[in-house]
C-alpha cells in the first residue's frame, strides 16, 4: 500500500466533482490498514474512508487523508435449514453483492438491487428502498477503531438503525473503519412487493411466478427508467431525505395541497414525499451552472459534466429555501458534504 499525494477524487465520488486529496491510500487488507494507521501522514491529518464514494459531495479540495477502502471477497458464514449469514466485505460492489445473492437464491437483499456504492457504507446510511432497509436483513457489523485498529463487532441493535441513520454517521462517525457485514437472507423467500410501483412493473414485465430474480429486475427497470446512471450523469442519489412532520403540520398541508404525497408513520406523523414537494415549486429541470435538479426525479440533484462542488451546494439551497417558503418544511441533505 503506497500514500500518495495530490490526486483528482473525481473519478472517485459518483457525482463526478473535480477536488483534489492531500493525501490518498486505498487499502486491500486489514494488514493495510495497521500498517497505515503507524504513518505520521495518518496521524497528522484529517481522515476520510469513502466506498463507492456514491453519497458524498466535494465543496472544496480535501486537506488531509482519503482512505479507499478496497476489501473483497464474499462468503457463507454459517447456515441452517431457513437461512444463510453471508458475510461481505466492505470495498464489495453493492450491486454486485445483490445480484451474487440473487443468483444463489438468498433472498433478502433482491429489492435493493442496483443501489449504487459499496457494502460498507449500506449500513451507515440503512440504505433503502422499495420497502426493505438494511436494518431488515443486517446481523453484525465488522469495524476497526480509526484510533487503535481494534477489530468491534455492531449487533444490529447496536447500529441504532433509522432512516438514513445509524451510529455510524453520529456519535461513532469517522471512528470506525467498517471492515465487512454479515447479512441473515432467507433460503425461502418472504417476498415484499408491497411498494406499488413494484407490482406494476412486475405485470407490465408479464410475470407469472413470482421470483426474487424477477423482482430484483422489476426494481433495475423501476430504478433505470426515473434515476440518472452515475456513470453517464453524476449524481448520489437521493440528495434529500423525505421530511418527517406531525399530523397537525400534515392536515394543515392536506387542506391547502390536495394531492400532498405522504405516508402514515410509527409516530402517529406523516413521512412527506421531498421529491414531490420540489416538483410542486417547479424546480424540475433548474441549473446553477452545471448542476441541476434531474427532470424525471426532483429529489436528485445532477452533475451535466463540470459541475462545480459549490453550485451543486447553492443549488441544493435554493431547493431548500424554496420548498420551506412554499410549505413550511424543512429539508435535510441525505448526502455528506466535505
Ligand atoms: N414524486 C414526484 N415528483 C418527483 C419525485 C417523486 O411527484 O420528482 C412523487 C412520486 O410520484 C411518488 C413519491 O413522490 O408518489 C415517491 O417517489 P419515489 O417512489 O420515486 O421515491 P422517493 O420517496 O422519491 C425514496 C428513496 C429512494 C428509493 C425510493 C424507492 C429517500 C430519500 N429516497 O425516494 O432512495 O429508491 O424511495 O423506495 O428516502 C436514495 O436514498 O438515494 C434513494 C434513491
Amino acid at each position: 500500500m503506497e500514500i500518495e499525494k495530490d490526486i483528482t477524487l473525481k473519478k472517485l465520488n459518483t457525482f463526478g466533482i473535480e477536488a483534489k486529496a492531500a493525501f490518498f491510500a486505498e487499502i486491500s487488507s486489514t494488514e493495510d490498514f495497521l500498517s497505515l494507521i503507524k504513518t505520521d501522514v495518518y496521524k497528522n491529518n484529517p481522515r476520510l474512508v469513502i466506498g463507492g464514494g456514491s453519497n458524498l459531495l466535494f465543496t472544496k479540495d480535501f486537506e488531509g487523508i482519503v482512505i479507499k477502502n478496497g476489501l473483497h471477497g464474499i462468503d457463507a458464514v454459517h447456515q441452517n435449514e431457513g437461512h444463510v449469514w453471508i458475510e461481505a466485505k466492505a470495498g464489495e460492489n453493492w450491486h454486485k453483492f445483490v445480484l451474487w445473492c440473487v443468483e444463489y437464491g438468498y433472498a433478502g437483499l433482491e429489492n435493493l438491487s442496483l443501489i449504487p456504492g459499496c457494502v460498507g457504507a449500506a449500513p451507515m446510511q440503512n440504505i433503502g428502498a422499495y420497502g426493505v432497509e438494511i436494518k431488515d436483513v443486517c446481523e453484525k457489523v465488522y469495524a476497526l477503531d480509526m484510533e487503535t485498529g481494534k477489530e468491534t463487532i455492531f449487533s444490529n441493535t447496536d447500529c441504532k438503525f433509522g432512516y438514513r441513520e445509524s451510529i455510524f454517521k453520529h456519535s461513532h462517525k469517522n471512528k470506525y473503519l467498517i471492515t465487512s457485514v454479515v447479512f441473515k437472507l432467507s433460503k425461502k423467500p418472504n417476498f415484499n412487493t408491497s411498494y406499488g410501483a413494484i407490482e406494476q412493473e412486475l405485470s407490465a414485465m408479464g410475470v407469472k411466478e413470482l421470483s426474487i430474480k424477477a423482482i430484483s429486475q422489476a426494481v433495475i427497470n423501476i430504478r433505470s427508467s426515473k434515476l440518472p446512471d452515475p456513470a453517464v450523469k453524476g449524481n448520489a442519489g437521493s440528495f434529500f431525505k423525505n421530511p418527517e412532520v406531525s399530523k397537525e403540520k400534515h392536515d394543515e398541508l392536506k387542506k391547502h395541497f390536495e394531492k400532498l404525497v405522504s405516508y402514515p408513520i410509527d409516530n402517529g406523523g406523516y413521512k412527506l414525499a421531498a421529491g414531490w414537494l420540489i416538483e410542486q415549486c417547479g424546480l424540475k429541470g433548474k441549473c446553477i451552472g452545471e448542476a441541476c435538479v434531474h427532470d424525471k426525479q426532483a429529489l436528485v440533484l445532477v452533475n451535466l459534466g463540470n459541475a462545480k462542488g459549490k453550485d451543486v451546494y447553492a443549488l441544493s439551497e435554493e431547493v431548500l429555501q424554496t420548498v420551506k417558503a412554499k410549505f413550511g418544511v424543512t429539508l435535510e441533505r441525505e448526502v455528506n458534504i466535505y
